[in-house]
């Protein structure tokens, strides 16, 4: 929630001391009715600002976490598959939310949305090494040798050099794997390029952020301490 001055005044409709003259000729309407308080609160994400009948649009940003079920893409469009844009919630359409990076999609799990274009090309920059974590089922077991070649930076069967990554196994068939950028397909290719064929793919963290018990296919905005933590990040 924030006060309808500080939106009005952010959305570009003049200077506080305008706003204020504004507001008290009754031009401003949340949700269809005259509002003249400026210190009254208002949910831009769920109501309807106008300035003489125009929809006025904050300059809100937004950042979004997703649990990802299986069989979305991760686009804003797809002329064959649902996408992940139709798993957010209406009230969020005009927000201009774009996912941070993709995931595959068999791949479940934390995706994040921004409208903030900067933030995103940040959080996206292999140079600012924002780190996430997978839990993959696979193919045969890891070793040491595995873990090592992860970590020195693995090439893959087509030539494509990696940036040093975390291998971890934690059961027969089962891996945690910490990198730091995001090529197409990078796991499970990363992977196979050690003979362990990935049959199930979940991302849990992404610059130290967490689903932290969002249920899958379900999406919430991130809290203002989870912006700043992901925002040291990619710094
Ligand atoms: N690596 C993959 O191979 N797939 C994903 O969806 C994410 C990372």
């Amino acid at each position: 929630m924030e006060r309808l001055d500080k939106f009005l005044t952010e959305a570009g409709v003049g200077t506080r001391s305008q706003v204020k003259q504004i507001l008290k000729t009754g031009r401003v309407a949340v949700d269809g009715k005259a509002i003249k308080d400026g210190s009254s609160k208002i949910d831009p994400s769920v109501q309807t600002v106008t300035l003489d009948g125009d929809m006025l649009c904050g300059k809100r940003r937004m950042v979004v976490m997703l649990n990802k079920p299986e069989g979305y893409v991760t686009a804003t469009e797809d002329p064959r598959d649902p996408t992940v844009m139709e798993l957010l919630p209406e009230r969020w359409k005009h927000q201009q939310l774009r996912p941070v990076g993709r995931l595959d999609k068999a791949t479940e799990g934390l995706l994040l949305f921004t409208n903030d274009g900067e933030l995103l090309h940040r959080l996206i920059s292999p140079k600012k090494g924002v780190e996430k974590v997978y839990y993959a089922r696979h193919e045969g077991n890891a070793t040491q040798a595995d873990v090592k070649a992860f970590a020195e930076g693995l090439t893959l069967r087509d030539g494509t050099v990696c940036l040093s990554a975390k291998l971890t196994p934690i059961g027969p068939g089962e891996s945690m794997i910490a990198v730091c950028e995001g090529k197409y397909h990078q796991v499970r290719r990363m992977m196979a390029s050690r003979q362990m064929t990935v049959l199930y793919l979940e991302r849990r963290q992404e610059g130290g952020l967490t689903l932290n018990g969002l249920d899958r296919g379900c999406s919430r905005e991130l809290t203002e301490a989870e912006v700043m933590k992901l925002e040291e990040m990619a710094d």
